[in-house]
């Protein structure tokens, strides 16, 4: 058993720091929140990594800006799949895994959730091979605590048109129907049925202040002292 443990630790498989990962639909406020989560957490004198997904490193960044374009309209969902997960496996590889392996707490704006969330539900392509591919490309890396911020997809979309027309992207994924983004909501509802244990929901139609503070409050709960 002891020697069991330590082959584990020393092939790092379970890293020593703390994984956040903010998820939900889009307009929620994952990225307002996860930049106040972080000030926070800084303040508190804990070594943060603030990464997003797609994106988070320079070939992520690449990729990124192809899932996005609105150039891209006849992409694939099995190819949005893979260029997700290649995203995904650079960012866990290169950034998330070294900085837990030294201890630091990492703050994510999407992880592999919203692949099974918006491929798998609202795509809805198969469940086992999305898995499959995430283990894949993460090794197999899962968040210590995953903040759901739960919204309707109707008042999500209104935030992103509000926000498009104050100068916001508006990007190709903004551009599915509401039905797409009413199942997506349902699968991360299903999600969370499977694993409570790691996820908290909020109510997301909050203002940003009340949200934030709820947050902060099951962060400051659960991570480990700096
Ligand atoms: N609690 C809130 N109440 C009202 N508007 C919000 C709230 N949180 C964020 N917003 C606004 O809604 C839009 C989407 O927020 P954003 O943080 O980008 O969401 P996401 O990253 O989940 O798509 C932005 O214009 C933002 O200013
Ligand atoms: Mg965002």
């Amino acid at each position: 058993m002891a020697g069991a443990l330590r082959l584990q630790l020393l092939l790092g498989s379970r890293p020593l720091g703390y994984f956040i990962t903010l998820e939900g639909p889009d307009g929620c406020g994952k990225t307002t929140q996860t930049a106040l989560l972080v000030d926070w957490l800084r303040a508190q004198g804990h070594d943060v990594l603030q990464t997003r997904e797609p994106g988070g490193t320079s070939i992520g960044d690449q990729v990124r800006e192809v899932l996005h374009s609105l150039r891209n309209t006849e992409m694939h969902p099995r190819t949005e799949i893979l260029l997700y997960s290649a995203s995904r496996a650079q960012l866990v590889h290169e950034r998330i895994r070294p900085h837990l392996a030294r201890g630091g707490v990492v703050v994510s704006d999407r992880y592999y959730d919203s692949t099974l969330a918006y491929q798998g539900y609202g795509h809805q392509l198969d469940l086992d091979a999305l898995q499959q591919i995430t283990a894949f490309a993460t090794g197999g890396l899962k968040p210590d605590l995953t903040l759901y911020l739960d919204i309707s997809a109707e008042e999500g979309l209104k935030r992103r048109q509000r926000a498009a027309q104050a100068g916001a992207e508006w990007n190709r994924l903004d551009a599915y129907a509401l039905d797409f983004h009413r199942r997506v909501r349902a699968g991360y509802h299903e999600l969370i049925a499977a694993e409570p244990a790691r996820w908290v929901v909020f109510d997301a139609a909050q203002p940003v202040d009340a949200l934030c503070a709820e947050i902060v409050a099951v962060v400051a709960a659960r991570v480990p002292q700096p």
